[in-house]
């Protein structure tokens, strides 16, 4: 049935490409997961009409809307055209100081907005030194698990993002990853999130693709420097296809 490519754009391209970048997909057929930044998200929506791909957001406000400058609330995303958001990933809890409380909120909003959220797990390098890598995904997890179990499976996906991994060139080895996403699949299972997809995040290339989503527990790969280029974008996807 095929995996899944999701791109995080963070905070790159502009109107132009990123519109560019999208109608190229469309028209490919392709039904990848886009996460542009926020002031590009209604216009590449209207890029990606009438095409089988999901828009998403990379973050979202823990609050409703109001008095909140800077913030942008789940309604919002949802209105200009979102269905899914990023929730927790590790530029946000390493470079915004966001963890468990907030991010709880963050995944209750989407929710109610009826975002399905993308929550991002990992690991710093120190803590894999330390032995701790189980431990820091385990409570990354646990804010999950606060969820109701309705909500539980409203998620669209967990993505293991192995922090040393992110934007550096150093991708997790597929047995490394292989062996995460197992652990990560147990520990789902045992509150009943036995289905929900799992992605791996961190310099995922055309080159080592294949060899990360061929793991049997890797659905699909979140995909950031990569993404912002259409051929190895699609060389991405072209396999995820083929699995
Ligand atoms: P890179 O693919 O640039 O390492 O980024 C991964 C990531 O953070 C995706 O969310």
């Amino acid at each position: 049935m095929g995996k899944i490519v999701a791109a995080n754009w963070k905070m790159n391209l502009r109107r132009q490409s990123g519109c560019e970048l999208a109608s190229a997909l469309k028209n490919d057929g392709r039904d990848c997961w886009l996460f542009p930044a926020y002031p590009h998200l209604a216009l590449v929506h209207d890029a990606l009409i009438g095409g089988a791909l999901k828009l998403g957001a990379q973050d979202v406000s823990p609050e409703e809307d109001g008095a909140f400058t800077g913030d942008v609330s789940a309604e919002m995303l949802a209105d200009a055209g979102c269905t899914l958001v990023l929730v927790g990933h590790s530029e946000r809890r390493h470079g915004h100081g966001e963890h468990g409380a907030t991010l709880l909120l963050k995944l209750k909003r989407a929710l109610r907005a009826g975002l399905k959220p993308v929550y991002c797990v990992g690991e710093t390098l120190a803590e894999r030194k330390d032995g701790k890598a189980r431990e820091v995904v385990t409570e990354h997890l646990a804010t999950l698990i606060e969820l109701a179990a309705p909500d539980r499976n409203e998620l669209a996906a967990v993505a293991y993002e192995p922090v040393w991994a992110i934007g550096t060139g150093e991708t997790a080895t597929p047995e490394q990853a292989g062996e995460m996403h197992a652990f990560i699949r147990g520990e789902l299972a045992k509150h009943g999130m036995k289905s929900l997809p799992i992605l791996y995040g961190g310099s995922v290339k055309p080159e080592n693709a294949r060899d990360l989503m061929t793991q049997p527990n890797v659905d699909g790969v979140l995909v950031g420097g990569a993404s912002l280029e259409l051929e190895s974008l699609r060389a991405i996807d072209d396999v995820a296809r083929e699995m």
